[in-house]
């Protein structure tokens, strides 16, 4: 099926400028969407808490590789605390827009990102507050205020 992806998203699919592995990382994380099995994997390398380089390796479809492409980018220059407020939504505002269909694609980034920071802090000894982050992520069924991740 052709879905009708933005010139930003064709371009970032054939071209990713963030695709591969940082060999010395300081986190990784991964992500999964049970409702198609794909995959993505996010490592970061962090320097004084800026997160000075961002790579993804992508088992999933086009708006899946995209998605984690531009997520790098979004995260890459920022605070460990500003990338976790990265989301999907500015993932999608970033990329020209996704199908409806293929939003979902898009949470796997935002996922990732977060376990990676994680994996960074555990690294790092830093405590990480899981229930209080994830207490404080709004369900995106409802916006009945529990985590729906
Ligand atoms: S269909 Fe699975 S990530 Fe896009």
């Amino acid at each position: 099926m052709n879905y009708p992806y933005s010139e930003t998203v064709l371009e970032r699919f054939k071209s990713p400028h963030h695709a591969g592995k940082i060999k010395d990382l300081d986190g990784v994380g991964e992500a999964g969407d049970p409702s198609c099995g794909d995959m993505t994997r996010i490592y970061i390398k962090v320097k004084d808490d800026i997160i000075t380089d961002a790579r993804f390796k992508v088992i999933g479809c086009a708006a899946a590789i995209a998605s984690s492409d531009m997520a790098c980018d979004l995260i890459i220059g920022k605070t460990i605390e500003e990338a976790l407020k990265v989301t999907n939504e500015e993932v999608i505002k970033k990329l020209g827009g996704l199908p409806e269909e293929k939003e979902h694609c898009s949470v796997m980034a935002e996922e990732a990102i977060v376990r990676a920071v994680d994996d960074f802090r555990s690294r790092q000894g830093i405590y990480f507050d899981h229930l209080s982050y994830y207490s404080s992520v709004p369900c995106r069924e409802c916006n009945c205020g529990m985590d729906s991740r």
